[in-house]
């Protein structure tokens, strides 16, 4: 059975989801028989799982046990969504996988990717993507692009910026790791010019 399983992956204002969107319109109109999915997904246990993650009021939460919800979302999210479709032949597009959770929880939050990787690889039991299109953007750019009022940066933006930088390394990092499946793409440039970049490489793949 030929699979066909593609993931995007990005820091903050990269563009990514206007990306997917169009790209699967595009492919929808070319024939192809495309799902879109997102982590986490149309799958209601995802989302209740996501939901434990984003309750403000979670304060006590361990990065640890975030890292494992996520891969709980993840697996679920998998044997719901993306294995079936695969199965009925679809290409799959899906908006952040594991490479978000080595980024946010094994690198930007200090966890270690090798550490998250083992709990990820278990949850998706050897299921990874044939093509990772990772949007690498400055973040300060990326914060800017979805910023609407330009009012000086306080000290919680700061914050904010020293974390997506510690993402951005740490998508570069897993992008060097893993080179043949994760692709790096400059975002740091018109919409218009990703969007060519990244149909040009699914093209290729599927
Ligand atoms: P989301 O609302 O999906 O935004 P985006 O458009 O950026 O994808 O929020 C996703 C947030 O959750 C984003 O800050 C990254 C974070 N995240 C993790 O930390 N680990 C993960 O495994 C996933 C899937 C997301």
């Amino acid at each position: 059975m030929q699979k066909k399983f593609i993931t995007f992956e990005g820091g903050e204002g990269t563009g990514k989801t206007t990306i997917i969107e169009r790209l699967a319109i595009d492919l929808k109109n070319q024939g192809y028989d495309i799902l879109k999915t997102r982590e986490p997904g149309g799958s209601e246990i995802s989302e209740e799982i996501r939901k434990v993650i984003l309750n403000i009021n979670n304060t006590k939460m361990d990065y640890m046990t975030e890292a494992l919800l996520y891969a709980a979302s993840r697996r679920q999210h998998l044997t719901e969504i993306i294995l079936p479709a695969i199965h009925s032949q679809k290409i799959v597009l899906c908006d952040r996988y594991i490479d978000s959770s080595l980024a946010y929880q094994g690198y930007a939050r200090g966890i270690g990717i090798d550490k998250v990787y083992a709990i990820n690889d278990y949850a998706v039991n050897g299921f990874y993507p044939d093509l990772t299109i990772y949007i690498d953007i400055d973040p300060q750019i990326g914060l800017s692009r979805i910023k609407t009022n330009h009012r000086d940066m306080d000290r919680l933006d700061l914050e904010k910026i020293e974390f997506h930088q510690r993402v951005r390394e740490g998508y570069l990092k897993i992008s060097q790791m893993f080179p043949d499946r994760i692709k790096v793409i400059d975002g740091n440039r018109s919409l218009e010019e990703v969007y060519n970049e990244v149909k040009k490489l699914v093209l290729e793949e599927i």
